[in-house]
């Protein structure tokens, strides 16, 4: 299948670096809304097989009640809509801690995080990060590139990712016209903040429309 030869060269490399390092491994997965990395993190995951988890990002979106407070409810994804301190604490925990630890997810229905969704066990090794902004340079997320043992940027087409967003919104409950609005608002300027760190990312991974 195509888009099993896309995790074939992330798969080396995190093959290669994982024997040496005495800590868990930590792969980093960017890209823009709608890229398709939460799909490549959990296909590397499983390929991986036993001794890898998969942690997003995504769970340290601001509850909803915060966002209205901070008058940022209409921007939720953009960079100071996150619990940047929390993911930064959780990812120095993954690489340096031998426990189990204890990451959230995230439900795309209620758009909250759900806590304590995923658990890293002791003998979890490497640990792939997947999320927009792990190589943004601003607003406490520089903390996060330097925590990362590898990091890859996926890049797609516009059309296509546009296309993918509109689609996974009206999924979970927008109406068309709101799925767009909102794909080509608030998501399109994600996206621009998130492509220009994409030059900061060890590899690339182009993918066409199939993957
Ligand atoms: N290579 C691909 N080919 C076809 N559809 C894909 C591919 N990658 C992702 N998708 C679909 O596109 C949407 C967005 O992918 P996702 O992995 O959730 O992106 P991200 O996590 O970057 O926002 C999902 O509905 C997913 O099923
Ligand atoms: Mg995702």
């Amino acid at each position: 299948m195509v888009l099993q030869a896309c995790v074939s060269r992330p798969l080396e490399v995190v093959e290669e670096r994982t024997p040496e390092s005495a800590h868990r491994t930590i792969v980093g997965i960017a890209g823009s809304p709608g890229a398709g990395k939460t799909t490549i993190g959990e296909l590397l995951v499983e390929r991986l097989g036993a001794g890898a988890q998969l942690v997003s990002m995504d769970g340290f979106h601001l509850a909803q009640t915060r966002l209205v407070e901070l008058g940022r409810r209409d921007r939720m994804g953009a960079p100071d809509t996150f619990d940047v301190a929390g993911f930064v604490e959780l990812l120095a925990s993954l690489r340096f801690s031998a426990e189990s630890v204890a990451a959230p997810g995230f439900d795309r229905v209620t758009e909250e995080a759900v806590p304590g969704a995923v658990r890293v066990a002791p003998d979890t090794r490497v640990v792939v990060v997947e999320g927009n902004y792990l190589l943004h340079d601003d607003g406490g997320w520089e903390a996060v590139a330097p925590l990362l043992d590898v990091s890859l940027f996926v890049a797609v087409g516009r059309e296509i990712r546009l296309a993918r967003l509109v689609e996974r919104h009206e999924r979970f409950g927008k109406s068309g016209p709101d799925a767009r609005a909102w794909a080509l608002g608030p998501d399109e300027a994600n996206a621009r903040l998130v492509e220009a760190t994409s030059s900061r990312a060890d590899y690339i991974l182009h993918l066409g429309p199939l993957g």
